[in-house]
Formats: structure tokens, C-alpha cells, sequence
């Protein structure tokens, strides 16, 4: 293969060199595009745009293969342990026992958070969306553990310092919403059991632990894990390109992710679902509406920007949310729905042109639902899952020697220069 493409511009030809990753992917350097030629490239939405190398994750859309680190989703989410998985996607390789031992140490050492934490959850509203809740918090960690780290120890400290935060405060989040006391982390209690307990137990009614509810969970997170530079990611490492602390850049992500198009599908889906289920709608009518280009309303968790096939997480996301609602005896009327709108949506000339399929938010917020999870805490879930990816795509950036400021260009469609015009003689077009 040829190492240059050539750009032919007037009677000039300029060579740009080629980079290819380690799965055959290809890119076209630009990045002496407008020193040489004046150009810059347009790409809305940076559908064809590569923003880094990165071997953290590897994205095949049209063959619906996802990989972290080199392992198959699929092996990870059959064999692993969210935990197992956010010290891969962070340190780049499985723990060996020791390692996963000292990991597990720090996730406990950290897990409490200082108490005037707490007077901040009091003081928001009582609508407030867990989202900018959570968003907030993490930035506020910076003030209240404001000292950042250089060598590579004291990094490990504040990474396993924020994952365990995270899942501590979101927990809080949900018990200071609903006036219920607050519960502690216990050390001798696995990430996932943790949260469970700390979300569902009570001073008077304890909470059991069941296997595949923590299972189901664990799954769900590792599912979640990363999804290389989508949305909040990109977020994460535009805000951190301007060198601002991890905090910081997680908090923006978590903002990033909120969105209904993004992380907050999850509960879009679930509230689409629940209005077939009330009859506002029927399926058919959904599908109607999602087809109709004068109608903005799209069928929340299909689609994806990358996957031109069936997300590999979904099938996964599907077995792990029929073998709980097995498990737990659940009759969920909102599983029916769904599998009746995939079979319709699937077999739709409109979905199969546009090569729309169910993606992991299409079957997640069932799996949450069926463990007790509220619709409004989904897309926090979402981020204590992403937020391993998001940090292991902050450190690599600041470890990467080519790394600059993000600074994006644009091309200017506003006025030219004019006078400016003084109050009274402004005029108001029609
Ligand atoms: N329902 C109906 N039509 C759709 C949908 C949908 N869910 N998604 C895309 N389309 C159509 C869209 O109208 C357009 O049609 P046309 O070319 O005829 O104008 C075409 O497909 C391409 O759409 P696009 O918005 O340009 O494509 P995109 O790559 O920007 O969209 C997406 C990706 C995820 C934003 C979109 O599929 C969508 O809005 N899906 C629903 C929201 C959702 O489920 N989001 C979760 C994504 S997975 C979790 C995550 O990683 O964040």
C-alpha cells in the first residue's frame, strides 16, 4: 500500500502521508494541511475524523466487533469482573493476582467521601437530575482532595480514588433524594455488591445480596466500559487537552454523556417504552413517527454512529436481561414491548436501509428496572460504567508526546467587516 495520497489542487500536487493502525485502519494525515496548501477539511459531527491514536479500544462497525484492550467483549463480560476490567482499560493489561489484590485495597481505602460532601446533596432541589448532580460533584472532588498527582503511584491513588468516589456518591445521590439514611461502603463487600447495598439496604430492612443480580450488574458495567472516541470521551479529552485536572475532565464527560442522543438514551427508551405501554401510543405508531423525516421523534435505542450492524453489547445486554427477569420471577410488560417493536423495526425497509439496529440502551434500562434501579439514576449508571474508559482515555492523552491543545477551525459564514451602528439609528429587518 502506498505510504501517500496525493491531493491535486489548480496545477500544485501535494503528498500526505498515510498512518495505519495495528487493525488495518487507515488515515490521511492533515495535520500540515493549511500551512501547505491553505485548506482545512470540513467534517460536521467528525464523522471521518480521527482525533488520536489510541490502543485502548477497538471499534469494528460494520462487522459489530468490540474490543478493550485486544479482548473480546464477549470473553470479558463471560469471564471478568467490572473491576478486573477497569484496571485493563486503565493500566493496559489483566491484573495479576497481587495487582487486582492492591487494586481492590485502594477502591476501599478511598470509597468514603469527606462528610461536608454531604451538605452539598442537601442543597440542591429535590427535581434535580442525578446527572448534574453527579457532574457537579466530581468537580467539586478537586476542591476538597486538591492535591494532584506526579509520579505514577500517586496517579494510581487518584484514579482508584475517583471510581470508587463516584460510586459512593451516586449512591448518596439517590438516598439523600428520597430522605432515606445514608449508607456506608463496607470493605468486606466486592465494587458491585457495595453499591447495591449502599443503594438498596436500610436500617430496617437489610438488603440481600444476590449472585446474579451482581452479576447482571457487573456485566451491565463492563458493557459500558469504553466505546472509544464517542460523545463524552471526546469530551474528556478536549477538555483535558487544555491540561485541566482529571476531575475536572470527568465532570465535563459526565455533562457529555447526560444527553438523550448519547448516555441519556437509556432512560429515553424506557420512557418510550412506558408510553406504548400506556397506551399514549402503539408500537406501530412509534415506528410511523421514527420513519416520518417531518417528525422529530426517533426510536430511542436504535442507531448508532458507528455500528452499521448489530451492536455486539446488545445480544449480550438481551441474555443477561432474560436470564435476571427469569431469575427474579419478573413479568416486565415493557420486555414484550420491546421485542415486539425490535421484530417489526427490524424487518422495516426504512431500518434496514438506514442500517438501524437495537443498541445497548434498547435492553439496559430493563436489566436496571428488574435490578431496582430508578429511571432517573440510568444514565449515572452509565457514567460509573464509562468512567474507567474515560480516565484510561485521559492518561493516555497526557502521556502522549504528540498531544496539543484541541483547538478545532471552522469556516466563517457571518458578515463581512461593517461600521458599527449607533442605538438610534438601528433599524429591525423583516
Ligand atoms: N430512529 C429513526 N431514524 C433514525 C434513527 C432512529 N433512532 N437513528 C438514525 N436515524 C436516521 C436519521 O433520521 C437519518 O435518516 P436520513 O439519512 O434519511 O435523513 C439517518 O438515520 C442517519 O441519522 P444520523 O442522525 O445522521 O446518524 P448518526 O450517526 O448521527 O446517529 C445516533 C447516531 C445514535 C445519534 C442516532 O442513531 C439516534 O439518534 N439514535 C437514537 C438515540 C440512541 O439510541 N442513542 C444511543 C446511542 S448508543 C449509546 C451510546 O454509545 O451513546
Amino acid at each position: 500500500m502506498a505510504d501517500t495520497v496525493k491531493l491535486v489542487w489548480d496545477d500544485k500536487t501535494y503528498e500526505l502521508p498515510v498512518i495505519v493502525g495495528s487493525e488495518g485502519e487507515k488515515a490521511i494525515d492533515i495535520s500540515r494541511l493549511r500551512q501547505d496548501t491553505g485548506f482545512i477539511t470540513m467534517d460536521p459531527g467528525f464523522a471521518n475524523t480521527g482525533s488520536c491514536k489510541s490502543a485502548i479500544t477497538f471499534m469494528d462497525g460494520e462487522k459489530g466487533i468490540l474490543r478493550y484492550r485486544g479482548y473480546p467483549i464477549e470473553q470479558l463480560a463471560e469471564h471478568s469482573s467490572f473491576r478486573e476490567v477497569a484496571y485493563l482499560l486503565i493500566n493496559g493489561e489483566l491484573p495479576t493476582r497481587k495487582q487486582i489484590t492492591r487494586f481492590s485495597v485502594l477502591l476501599n481505602d478511598h470509597s468514603l467521601i469527606h462528610e461536608d460532601m454531604r451538605h452539598f446533596f442537601g442543597n440542591f432541589p429535590r427535581q434535580s437530575h442525578p446527572m448534574g448532580i453527579l457532574s457537579s460533584m466530581v468537580n467539586a472532588l478537586k476542591s476538597f482532595y486538591p492535591y494532584l498527582a506526579d509520579t505514577e503511584e500517586e496517579i494510581d491513588i487518584i484514579v482508584t480514588r475517583l471510581i470508587s468516589k463516584v460510586r459512593t456518591l451516586a449512591a448518596m445521590s439517590y438516598k439523600i433524594s428520597r430522605g432515606h439514611t445514608v449508607i456506608y461502603p463496607r470493605p468486606d463487600l466486592s465494587y458491585c455488591e457495595n453499591f447495591l447495598n449502599m443503594m438498596f439496604d436500610s436500617p430496617v430492612r437489610p438488603y440481600e445480596i444476590d449472585p446474579d443480580v451482581v452479576h447482571a450488574l457487573s456485566v451491565f458495567l463492563i458493557l459500558h466500559g469504553d466505546h472509544e472516541q464517542n460523545c463524552s470521551t471526546s469530551a474528556v479529552r478536549l477538555v483535558g487537552s487544555g491540561r485541566v485536572n482529571l476531575y475536572a475532565a470527568i465532570s465535563a464527560g459526565i455533562a457529555a454523556l447526560w444527553g438523550p442522543l448519547h448516555g441519556g438514551a437509556n432512560q429515553a427508551v424506557i420512557e418510550m417504552l412506558g408510553r406504548i405501554d400506556r397506551k399514549e401510543m402503539t408500537i406501530n405508531e412509534a415506528v410511523e413517527r421514527a420513519k416520518d423525516k417531518n417528525d422529530p421523534f426517533r426510536l430511542m435505542g436504535f442507531g448508532h454512529r458507528v455500528y452499521k450492524t448489530y451492536d455486539p453489547r446488545t445480544k449480550i445486554i438481551k441474555q443477561v436481561c432474560d436470564r435476571l427477569l427469569t431469575k427474579l420471577n419478573i413479568n416486565d410488560s415493557l420486555l414484550d414491548i420491546a421485542q415486539t417493536l425490535e421484530d417489526i423495526a427490524v424487518n422495516d425497509e426504512y431500518f434496514i436501509s438506514h442500517n438501524l439496529y437495537p443498541n445497548i440502551d434498547f435492553y439496559s434500562g430493563i436489566v436496571l428496572r428488574a435490578i431496582g434501579i430508578p429511571t432517573s439514576m440510568f444514565t449515572v449508571m452509565f457514567a460509573i460504567g464509562r468512567l474507567p474508559g474515560w480516565i484510561a482515555q485521559w492518561k493516555e492523552s497526557m502521556e502522549d508526546p504528540e498531544w496539543k491543545l484541541n483547538r478545532p477551525r471552522q469556516i466563517f459564514t457571518g458578515p463581512q467587516i461593517r461600521d458599527y451602528v449607533p442605538i438610534e439609528k438601528r433599524t429591525v429587518k423583516v
